[in-house]
């Protein structure tokens, strides 16, 4: 990353994979003034080590929401009516009708853990497939019309069928559906998607709930460790036949790599030029 000589500039920009450690910051030099993430997250991003040089951290938080929002909602689908595991049987030269029958999403009950730009819109979209929505998020009041908000997860848990989280992934929200809640709390036979951030739901509790028949399936588009293929644990939650897993495309369409662009290029306007009428956002 040094390598390519980022001595010279006063902004980096960068999207998901690009790691910008302390080493790399370090690297930079003097000249580095801030350092802008082309999406939601920055935990690419070594953000004390960037704070403590004075070098400021941006992001574009809200390009993608609707296609994070959208890639969601189709796995809550996929995991209601196994589609992926049926196309692939079907590949493979199989006619498996009673293996993949399915439920209904209509009268069922969807947990949306955190129901910021992501969550809200999931839960909108989600109700008009008729399910109910409960929602938890500690920092918001009640202004969702779609959501039954509750003010503590042991009331959420065993009334969910489905559960989605949507929250960063920081100390407090790490392992946030643990192990010991699909295990213990859940209804038996509950799905779980996490298109948020890996970790959020405990993967290795998750194996062993979806191994035990606790948990009925899982959608992931995210992991602890990316990419997951070659970590053993992952290997085999990927493998299990009732998860659906894919490599982490929540903000990979057209419209939202676009958006992502044009906002952080907006953002680094308006710094530059405070006078052009483009406004920072953001972390
Ligand atoms: P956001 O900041 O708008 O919303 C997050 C919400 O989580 C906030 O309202 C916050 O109050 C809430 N929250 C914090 N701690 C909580 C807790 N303990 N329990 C319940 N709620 C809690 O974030 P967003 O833009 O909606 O993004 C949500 C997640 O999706 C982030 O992890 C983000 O990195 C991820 N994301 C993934 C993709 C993808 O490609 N899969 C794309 C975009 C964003
Ligand atoms: C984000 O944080 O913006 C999403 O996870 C998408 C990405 O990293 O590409």
């Amino acid at each position: 990353m040094c390598g390519v000589g980022c001595q010279e500039y006063s902004g980096l920009i960068v999207r998901s994979e690009t790691k910008v450690t302390a080493q790399v910051l370090e690297g930079a030099g003097h000249r580095l003034k801030v350092v802008a993430r082309a999406g939601t997250g920055v935990d690419n991003i070594d953000v004390q080590q960037a704070t403590d040089k004075g070098i400021l951290v941006i992001n574009a938080p809200g390009g993608n929401s609707i296609s994070a929002c959208e890639l969601t909602c189709s796995l809550i689908t996929s995991l209601a009516r196994h589609v992926p595991q049926g196309c692939q049987s079907l590949k493979e030269g199989r006619w498996e009708r009673k293996m993949y029958r399915g439920v209904e999403l209509a009268g069922k009950t969807l947990a949306v853990l955190g129901l910021g730009r992501i969550g809200r819109e999931v839960a909108l979209r989600m109700s008009h497939f008729g399910m109910h929505i409960l929602g938890y998020d500690p920092c918001l009041g009640q202004d969702h019309p779609a959501v039954v908000q509750v003010e503590h997860l042991d009331e959420l848990w065993p009334r969910a069928d489905f559960i989605t989280v949507h929250t960063p992934l920081l100390p407090h929200t790490t392992n946030l559906v643990s192990g010991e809640v699909l295990m213990k709390k859940c209804k038996v036979g509950v799905a779980v998607v996490n298109a948020a951030r890996g970790g959020i739901v405990d993967e290795g509790g998750l194996l062993e709930a979806l191994e035990a028949g606790r948990c009925g399936g899982a959608a992931l588009d995210v992991f602890s460790v990316e990419p997951p293929t070659s970590d053993p644990l992952l290997s085999k939650l990927i493998a299990h036949p009732n998860v659906i897993a894919t490599p982490h495309l929540g903000a990979s369409t057209e419209e939202a790599q676009k958006r992502v662009a044009l906002e952080i290029a907006e953002q680094l306007i308006a710094l530059v030029d405070p006078n052009s009428g483009y406004k920072l956002s953001g972390v």
